[in-house]
């Protein structure tokens, strides 16, 4: 992997950018200046002047649904539609790398950034994000997956350390950018601006070598988040190949480094072919876009990630009749992205007024704003204005959520509250409707509370992208049957969540101190109640369960059979839910876990058996003793939900799980010599040779009592021993369970 056409100097100034969003070309060795650009869910591409905060104008593209909505269409097929159009567009102003998706995990509702996220749960952040990436790369563009790891929150997000037990770090924050890195190959892995238990993510050996490389394969190019690195040798060394943006000084010291011996040029040349190698794969021919038929595109994918969280007195889906009032400012102007680095300069973007409009000709539709988002108009006027629309209306419908002001890349929020005039506001109008309807727009979770229970129904639009108005539209009218699930759940209150106690830590660590107790792992095992649980979302339509078996079943893994019907009268589409709940396991272990899911689509009185396999993983904890995924022997089940709080129907498996081979030592337990596989007959039965009738008997009356030795440590427990064992027999049982490894 050296580059004999280049210099010292030339190879380390290949591997910081030349500005901020392309990087320098050595054309005398065939290698050209590669451009990235946010990301995730647009092309924000700047001509003009530069900045990687959202400030400055972009071109014009389409701005699909953040990764907040896209996630709750459970659709993995879906989401690479849209991957494939995020092509389309870079490819066409000439991108290589098209900076996402993000697949941190939400650990708390909080995180200014839970919109550019997918989920709480690392399987459906992790399918949706390979998705993401697969669609994207197949039109020549490189992903670039971030932010890699553990960046789950912006509070001092530049410094803080993220410290997280490993068992944690596999289970809950890792596996996404497992699945993403060796399902989808990206082209790029993005490192984070935080550390990880200690080191900064772009300086973590561990992290960016040792798993990322060793453990999963990873053949493509690390490339720092904008910023991030503050070290350029030890970031080198631990693994980050480009640092983003320019850092010429940094440039000086790599070389310095190589000539000192501090650095081996080894790790410059890997890293400089690691370049070589994006261009080569990227940067395809340029094609023209059609943008209307990606504004169209951006309104189907916004359907189906709509959620219909309640649906009482049959309040949805409207008709075509009577008397609509429709409230709110977000009904004009719609709420569609977050700020900061992903800020799209849309191409269009749809009113959901006037769309409802065009699908109801026949209703009468009165409009009251309710609200001013800036909070400066008379909040008490508008109020009133809307509660004499809804009061003459057959419904009203409440176009409610957060500001642009309130949630963004670079802070988080320090509540999860709607604002106060927004709940008064809510309140008022459902005293003096027929029937109401809340549409929210929000790209964090917000609470319900206050105000929940006054309503009819509650769709939750979270951050639609462009053509989101014309989505709810679609939604309200009926015209698409909602189908979005949630992603994350939704609490009652801020202080009954998991992280609560540690979120956003202090003097400059967050401790991760639920553990792999995140979101619902929580919410369930712990019993605490949720306003909507993961997974929840209702349809026009109902669906049933019924012959659930499981098939293929081996040592570790099988395949889950159920068919699904449509026992309603429209079309619709069904997210089955698979969970899995482990038996007793040494490890704290949630109560049940999602291991599977797939979306189908059913006509009324249709039905369809889906299959879904579950692999060993579904099974399988972490066991940082052994440093490997380890299956616990036992009764698991195999549940079937509607919503990780709502299980239709389960069915037990028995695996006899690993065997636990490791060797012993003298700080090995008792229960673990005499649980030994090979080890615990041989010793059972050598104690028993050298006991007296009478210890026998004694030994057989007292077996309870070894219950309350099986934790004791071996030492110790010799000298408990009426009869010690000698030192050679206990060596000779100690290498015969190295021999069973
Ligand atoms: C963000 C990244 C983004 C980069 C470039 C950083 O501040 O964390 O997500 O891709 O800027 O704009």
């Amino acid at each position: 992997m050296t580059s004999p056409d280049l210099t010292l100097d030339e190879k380390a100034s290949l591997l910081s950018g030349r500005d901020l969003w392309s990087t320098k070309a050595a054309e005398h060795a065939g290698i050209r200046a590669l451009v990235l650009t946010d990301g995730p869910h647009g092309v924000r591409f700047q001509t003009g002047e530069a900045d990687n905060l959202g400030i400055n104008a972009s071109v014009p593209a389409t701005c699909y649904p953040p990764a907040v909505a896209l996630a709750s269409s459970w659709d993995a097929d879906l989401v690479a539609r849209v991957g494939q159009a995020l092509g389309r567009e870079a490819r066409a102003l000439g991108i290589d790398v098209l900076l996402g998706p993000g697949v941190n995990i939400k650990r708390s509702p909080l995180c200014g950034r839970n919109f550019e996220y997918f989920s709480e749960d690392p399987l459906l952040a992790g399918v949706l994000g390979t998705a993401h990436v697969k669609g994207l790369q197949s039109q020549g563009v490189g992903a670039s997956v971030k932010h890699f790891a553990a960046n789950n929150q912006e509070t001092d997000r530049m410094r803080v350390s993220a410290d997280v037990d490993e068992r944690t770090l596999r289970e809950i924050y890792l596996p996404a950018f497992e699945r993403v890195v060796t399902e989808a190959r990206p082209a790029t892995v993005m490192a984070a601006y935080n550390k990880v238990n200690g080191t900064y993510a772009t300086e973590n050996t561990w992290l960016l070598t040792k798993v990322l490389r060793a453990e999963w394969g990873f053949e493509g190019l690390v490339v720092s988040d904008w910023g991030a690195v503050s070290d350029r040798v030890a970031a080198l060394a631990a693994g980050t190949d480009l640092t983003m943006p320019g850092d010429a000084k940094g440039d000086h010291t790599v070389a310095a480094a190589v000539r000192a011996g501090a650095l081996d040029e080894a790790v410059v040349d890997r890293a400089v072919a690691r370049l070589r190698a994006v261009a080569t794969t990227t940067g395809s021919e340029k094609q023209d876009v059609d943008f209307a038929a990606h504004h169209r595109l951006a309104r189907e994918v916004a359907a189906e990630c709509l959620v219909l969280l309640k649906n009482d007195n049959a309040a949805l889906p409207l008709a075509d009749t009577g008397s609509i009032a429709v409230v709110g400012e977000f009904a004009t102007t719609l709420r569609y992205q977050g700020g900061g680095s992903s800020h799209i300069n849309a191409t269009e973007v749809d009113s959901p007024l006037e769309e409802l409009r065009k699908l109801l000709p026949e209703a009468h539709i009165d409009y009251a704003r309710g609200f001013d988002p800036t909070g400066t108009a008379d909040a008490a006027g508008l109020r009133a204005g809307a509660v004499a629309a809804a009061a003459k209306a057959d419904v009203s419908v409440i176009f409610a959520g957060l500001a642009e002001r309130d949630e963004s890349e670079g802070f988080d929020r320090e509540h999860i509250a709607l604002p106060a005039e927004q709940v008064q506001l809510i309140s008022a109008v459902a005293g003096a409707s027929r029937k109401t309807v809340v549409v929210l727009f929000n790209g964090g979770v917000v609470s319900m509370e206050g105000w929940h229970d006054s309503v009819d129904a509650v769709v939750e639009a979270w951050l639609p992208g462009q053509a989101g108005g014309g989505a709810v539209a679609d939604v309200l009218t009926g015209r698409t049957n909602p189908s979005g699930r949630l992603a994350e759940s939704i609490p009652l209150r801020l202080n009954d969540t998991p992280s609560f106690l540690n979120f956003p830590g202090e003097a400059g660590h967050v401790r991760y101190g639920e553990g792999v107790m995140v979101g619902y792992r929580y919410y369930e095992t712990a019993d605490v109640a949720v306003r909507y649980p993961f997974g929840h979302g209702l349809s026009y339509t109902t669906f049933e369960y019924s012959d659930l078996r499981l098939a293929d079943v081996t040592a570790d893994t099988a395949t889950v059979q159920v068919r699904v019907t449509n026992t309603g009268d429209r079309a619709g589409k069904h997210v089955v839910q698979i969970y899995v709940a482990a038996p007793k396991r040494p490890v704290s272990t949630p109560v049940r876990e999602l291991r599977g899911f797939t979306k189908v689509a059913l006509e009324p009185g249709e039905s369809v058996v889906a299959e879904i396999r579950l692999d060993r993983r579904a099974f399988a904890y972490y066991d940082i003793t052994a440093g490997k995924w380890a299956v616990a022997g036992g009764f698991y089940q195999v549940q079937v939900g509607y919503s990780a709080h709502d299980i239709a129907v389960q069915v037990a498996l028995e695996l006899p799980g690993d065997a636990d081979v490791r060797p012993l030592t003298m700080d090995s337990t008792v229960g673990e010599w005499f649980g030994h596989p090979v080890v615990g007959p041989a010793l059972t039965a050598y104690m028993a040779e050298g006991m007296t009738e009478e210890q026998a008997a004694a030994a057989a009356e007292h077996q309870d009592m070894v219950r309350m030795v099986e934790s004791m440590p071996m030492r110790p427990f010799l000298g408990f021993l009426p009869n010690p064992i000698p030192e050679d027999k206990l060596a000779e049982f100690m290498a015969m369970s190295v021999q069973a490894v």
